[in-house]
């Protein structure tokens, strides 16, 4: 996304009265980056790194990795017969809390898309941001084909709208993202193209995520989400539906700490929880 104008004179104007550094946003600025971003899933290999220590799941978490930004679900191999083109998930925007008393913007995403696990070249996903920040909460809509950065949809959200997130692929270089009210069944939609002939699509992975994303090449600190519980969570590929089972689960952790747990109801169903 792009931060919208007020919620970037908000987070200057709070962040400059009372944080006791500049903000993450007045960072940003001063770099004159001011963007959000998914990246590719950054996964720990056994051993940890950058003096993380790895904390491992009990005998249950065969299928659990771990990474610094990603928490949910990744179907890491399409059926033999064809590749992903489909994601979709209904979810709650979640109410964000902060983690700490220092007033700095924290946030937390939740999206489908397809690649970025194990396929890095392109991400083709849709999700909404949901932002604290010395108290002010705000959400945004977005669509993002990575390595672009994303870019906003023109929707008002607040926490508790519960929405259906859909990406489509037409091709590799072509896609859709879509974003629909529950409630109201109005959606809004863009068609969207590969960046680059480098970004296009493999439709290896399909994926389900809460992200603590970046802004620039700073991660945003992760605010307190709560949790998302994505139901109805569907992979479509050359003609087959597919959900969440027998598929890789990847939790948060950063610093030691575990920030996002996963949790299992069903094929079409689970819980991402902040801990
Ligand atoms: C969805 O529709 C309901 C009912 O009109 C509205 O209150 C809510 O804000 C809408 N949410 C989004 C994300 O459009």
């Amino acid at each position: 996304m792009k931060f919208t104008t007020a919620m970037t004179t908000a987070v200057l104007a709070t962040g400059a009265l009372a944080a006791p550094r500049p903000g993450l946003a007045e960072r940003l600025e001063a770099r004159g980056v001011l963007t959000r971003q998914s990246i590719p899933a950054h996964k720990f290999d056994n051993s940890g790194e950058e003096n993380t220590v790895l904390l491992k799941e009990g005998s249950n978490g065969a299928n659990v990795q771990y990474s610094k930004n990603w928490a949910g679900i990744v179907r890491e191999q399409p059926p033999a017969s064809g590749v992903y083109t489909e994601v979709s998930a209904t979810f709650t925007v979640p109410d964000p809390k902060a983690t700490d008393n220092s007033g700095e913007t924290q946030a937390a995403s939740a999206w489908v898309g397809i690649d970025g696990d194990t396929y890095t070249n392109a991400i083709l996903q849709t999700g909404i941001d949901a932002y604290i920040s010395n108290g002010q909460k705000s959400y945004d809509a977005w669509y993002e084909w990575y390595p672009n950065a994303a870019e906003n949809f023109d929707l008002s959200l607040k926490a508790g709208d519960v929405i259906v997130a859909t990406v489509q692929s037409s091709s590799p270089s072509e896609g859709v993202a879509i974003i629909e009210n529950k409630s109201t069944g109005k959606s809004v939609t863009k068609s969207l193209s590969a960046p680059a002939s480098t970004a296009t699509l493999g439709g290896q992975n399909a994926e389900w995520i809460v992200e603590d994303f970046n802004s620039g090449s700073s991660m945003v600190p992760f605010a307190n989400f709560g949790k998302v519980t994505f139901t109805g969570a569907q992979a479509k590929a050359a003609g087959g539906e597919y959900g969440v089972n027998n598929a890789a689960i990847l939790e948060i952790q950063q610093n030691g700490k575990l920030l996002a747990d996963v949790q299992v109801q069903s094929d079409t169903q689970f819980t991402v929880t902040h801990q």
